[in-house]
């Protein structure tokens, strides 16, 4: 039997609005063909302000649209920022929250993107959550201190809310050191870590619907391999998403 994968298309800020548009209508008969095998969840996330498009777009198709951040905040006077609660108004089902990129350009720290995971609960949309350690880390043998820090803020305000609602909860980790850098980890690497997070979302006292991604540097030449590590439910694409070609063939390997 094949196996159950998400394909989360991280389309970060390289797209302009009329390139996101003409992505989602040039392929959307292929999109479409994709999503229809029932193995397969694709979630595309493009710029906020495509979010409400891309929705009416595939609205009633098994196409998902999710977006790349949302504020902490539930509302008030925070310029520029977008709410949650905005969010699930697009129909949006899907968030990325705590990118390394939103780490280290917007000093975003964990416990912020706590608050925004618990924004995200609230309005019933499932966030992405994005972990991982920089190239120093990875080094000094420090990554599964770095990914325990980063999950026990998220797993300190997991509530009895989050259970009852069974709203997926998705965990990418992505090495800082293979985002966009060509190089991913290696398999034998890959297998520990999956095993080491799969173990610490079964010891939860509260129990989550989990999913675990990988991320960082996914092309059509790694999928494969990648596939083969038993515990990756899905992939988080940044590069690699912005042709279509590539994304699909990254989705039938
Ligand atoms: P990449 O990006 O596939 O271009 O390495 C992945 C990500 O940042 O989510």
């Amino acid at each position: 039997m094949r196996k159950q994968y998400l394909f989360v298309a991280n389309w970060k800020m390289n797209f302009n609005i009329n390139q996101e548009f003409n992505f989602a209508t040039h392929n959307y008969d292929d999109l479409i063909k994709l999503s229809e095998d029932s193995n397969t969840t694709i979630i595309l996330c493009p710029s906020f302000l495509s979010l409400y498009d891309l929705n009416k777009i595939f609205k009633e198709t098994k196409i998902n649209i999710g977006a790349q951040d949302c504020s902490p905040h539930s509302k008030g006077p925070y310029t520029g920022q977008i709410s949650a609660e905005s969010l699930s108004f697009t129909e949006c089902k899907y968030c990325i929250i705590g990118h390394s990129e939103r780490r280290e350009f917007n000093k975003e720290i964990d416990a912020e993107i706590a608050k925004k995971f618990m924004q995200l609960i609230n309005h019933k949309i499932s966030p992405i959550l994005c972990i991982g350690e920089k190239l120093q880390e990875y080094k000094e043998n420090k990554t599964l201190d770095i990914l325990k820090y980063q999950l026990e803020k998220i797993f300190n305000v997991i509530n009895t809310e989050i259970i009852s609602q069974n709203l997926p909860i998705i965990i990418a980790y992505e090495p800082i050191w293979a985002i966009g850098s060509g190089s991913t980890a290696s398999i034998d690497y890959l297998e520990n870590i999956f095993t080491w997070l799969k173990i610490q979302i079964e010891n939860l006292e509260k129990k989550i619907n989990c999913k675990l991604l990988y991320g960082g540097s996914i092309s059509p030449d790694n999928a494969k391999s990648l596939k083969s590590v038993k515990l990756i439910d899905g992939f988080l694409i940044g590069k690699s998403s912005l042709d279509f070609q590539e994304f699909k063939k990254i989705v039938e390997l």
